[in-house]
Parts: structure tokens; C-alpha cells; sequence
């Protein structure tokens, strides 16, 4: 079978690296600015023209104040998180996405009367809606994120959120935000807390996204965090790949569309890390998906390209055949933060090479 008989959509998928704010998509937003408009709540510029659909191209150092200046500013209630939460879900089912772990950074809502707590529960109770009322396969989990520029107060603030919520929902804990914020290394005794008191979490960490959290120094530490992932993947040297093989069995989100689209790589599809990483038997590679609104893989919503599409890209670029494309799929199973219960579902389900 060639690899164009693939229905990328079809294929059940597992996404493991969707932020949920980045994952919104533009035409949804553009819903939520509507309804404030109405009532008279927001003086925002409309989503589509902040954000015009087709436009691919941010950077990182235009894509992260599109969260703090705009985004966050719109979806500011129960209302909106309930609204966008519900049609990233309705955008990642409808994708062929069958195991979905949802990450976001606890944001509390002042306007809304909101605290962290409740944005958690919010989201949490959203899901458990969609799971009730669509008949769709997805299974969706939450991580929360610790941000480079959060302070020692701040993370362990999310750390007690992982603790209140683990075993309703929430299965691991991410360190994210704007590689060029630093330094990382006050933050390692919250992760280091994590390992020792609730084994049960799942730790990942943005790695190696840009030149300037790429250093040799920086990646030795996030390793000595003992992450059981780590996301992006890019700028690594060569002692820093042989220890992440060595950890064995690391699970690498890989975001082609986000990386080539943002420039974080020099060259096209082909040029991506995805080719290096994917036959390496000690790591499990699992594609992530770049949302529709301005950001896409990573962030679907920002760099607009769903899962779908990035695994029809390793094919095209890399000639994965359909059973590749099923390996690599069933291969992801064993990184997720989701339990034995849930992988034993997703064998079920994923397709057989
Ligand atoms: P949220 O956590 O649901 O609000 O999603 C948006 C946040 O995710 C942003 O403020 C960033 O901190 C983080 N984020 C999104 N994409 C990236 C990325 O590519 N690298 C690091 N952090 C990111
Ligand atoms: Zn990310």
C-alpha cells in the first residue's frame, strides 16, 4: 500500500503536546469576540484581523505576547474558557485525535472573580461535559505548566494544583514560556518535589526550543529533573543526545509545522530533527499537532496545522510507509501520563502495522 492510501484523519491519533490557550482556533475566537462585543465587554481589535486566517508566519518573539496581550485578554471568564475549551476538544475529536493530554498554565481570572483553583476545575468539568455528551472516542487529561518567568511562589503554586487535582484529571506537570526567559535552575526543586511526592505525575519540559535555552549547562539540568518527556528537541549538542538516550525510552514531542513555520529550524520539512529521532530506539517520537489559530503543531490555533496534516508531512518528507506510520502511532502508548487503563484502551484502538 502506497503512503497516499493513508487517511490521516481517520488514523486514530495520540497528541500528548497541545497547549490549550494556543490551541484555539482563530475562527473561534473570533465567536468569543462577537459575544463581548455585543454585550458591550471588550474594545479588542477582532480576532481575524489581530490574527488573519492563513497568517503562519510568528516567530518567537511574536508569538508569545500574543498570549499575555490578547488572548488572555479575551478569554477572561467561565464563559469563554468553558466556550473555547469545549471547541478545542470538538476541533482535536474531529481530527481523528482519540488520546488528547491538554496542557495549560493555572490562570486566575480577577475580572471573573476566578482563582487558579477554579480555572483548573473549570477546564476539568468541561472536559468530563464533552466526554458525557459526544459520542466521539477522545479521551482527553490535563497537564499544567509552570512558565520559565514564574517565581518559586508561582510554581509551587502549580505544584499544589497537580497535588488537588491528581487522580481527577490531571496527570502531569510541563515547564513552558519564552526560552529566552532564564535562568530555569530556581525551579528545580518544585520538579524535584514532584518526582518524590507524587510519583504519579507525568514530568515534561519545553527542551532545547531555542539557541538560548540550548545551552549544554541548561539541558544537563532539565535532565537531572528527570523528565519522562521533553518537547521540542532542537538545538541539543552531541553529549546532551547521548545522555537523553541514555535516560532510555524518553518520549520527544516533535512539532514540524510550529518549528518550520517559526523559523526554529534552518531549512524545510526535511531539514526537521524528526528524521534523526524517529528509528532511534532508545526514545519514543510522538507528533504533535500545530493548532489553527497562530501558532499551529505546538500551538494548532497559532501555526494552523492539525495532527493529521503533520503526519501526512513525515510520510511525504521522510517516506514513513502506513505501517511506519501505525508503529510509530502505537509507539507513543507507552509515554503517556494517562494510566495502564487508557493504554490499554488506545491499543484497542490504534491501528496494527
Ligand atoms: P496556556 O498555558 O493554555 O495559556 O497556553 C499558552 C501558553 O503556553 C503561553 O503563554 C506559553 O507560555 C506556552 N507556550 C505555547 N507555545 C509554546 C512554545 O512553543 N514554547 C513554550 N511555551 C509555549
Ligand atoms: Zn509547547
Amino acid at each position: 500500500m502506497t503512503v497516499d492510501a493513508v487517511d490521516y484523519k481517520a488514523l486514530p491519533k495520540i497528541e500528548l503536546h497541545a497547549h490549550l490557550s494556543g490551541s484555539i482556533s482563530r475562527q473561534c475566537l473570533h465567536e468569543v469576540w462577537l459575544k463581548k462585543k455585543e454585550d458591550g465587554e471588550t474594545d479588542l481589535q477582532d480576532p481575524l484581523i489581530e490574527m488573519p486566517l492563513g497568517k503562519h508566519d510568528y516567530d518567537l518573539k511574536t508569538f508569545f505576547p500574543l498570549f499575555s496581550s490578547y488572548i488572555y485578554h479575551l478569554v477572561n471568564d467561565t464563559w469563554a474558557l468553558r466556550y473555547t475549551t469545549l471547541s478545542v476538544l470538538s476541533d482535536f475529536a474531529a481530527d481523528g485525535v482519540v488520546y488528547l493530554e491538554l496542557r495549560t498554565t493555572p490562570r486566575a481570572m480577577p475580572s471573573a472573580g476566578l482563582t487558579k483553583s477554579q480555572y483548573v476545575q473549570v477546564i476539568l468539568e468541561t472536559i468530563a461535559e464533552f466526554e458525557q455528551s459526544n459520542t466521539a472516542s477522545l479521551r482527553t487529561k490535563l497537564i499544567l505548566s509552570i512558565d520559565r518567568r514564574n517565581t518559586l511562589r508561582e510554581a509551587n503554586e502549580v505544584l499544589s494544583l497537580c497535588r488537588q487535582f491528581s487522580g481527577k484529571g490531571v496527570v502531569g506537570i510541563d515547564l513552558c514560556g519564552d526560552p529566552a526567559r532564564g535562568p530555569i535552575d530556581i525551579l528545580g526543586p518544585v520538579f524535584e518535589e514532584a518526582k518524590r511526592t507524587l510519583p504519579e505525575l507525568g514530568i515534561t519540559l519545553h527542551f532545547a526550543e531555542a539557541e538560548a535555552s540550548g545551552t549544554e549547562e541548561e539541558l544537563l539540568t532539565l535532565l537531572s529533573w528527570r523528565p519522562d518527556r521533553i518537547g521540542h528537541v532542537i538545538h541539543l549538542n552531541e553529549r546532551v543526545k547521548e545522555e537523553v538516550k541514555r535516560r532510555g525510552w524518553m518520549g520527544l514531542e516533535l512539532c514540524l509545522s510550529c518549528n518550520v513555520h517559526a523559523g526554529m529550524i534552518c531549512g524545510g520539512f526535511e531539514s526537521h530533527h524528526f528524521g534523526e529521532w524517529w528509528k532511534v530506539e532508545e526514545t519514543v517520537v510522538v507528533l504533535s499537532a500545530s493548532p489553527t489559530s497562530p501558532f499551529s503543531t505546538d500551538d494548532v490555533g497559532v501555526f494552523g496545522s492539525p495532527l493529521s496534516n503533520e503526519y501526512a508531512l513525515v510520510a511525504k518528507h521522510f517516506g514513513l510507509t502506513r505501517a511506519d506510520i501505525c508503529s510509530l502511532v502505537r509507539k507513543g502508548i507507552d509515554v503517556i501520563f494517562g494510566g495502564d487503563e487508557e493504554k490499554e484502551r488506545l491499543r484497542g484502538l490504534i491501528w496494527s502495522a
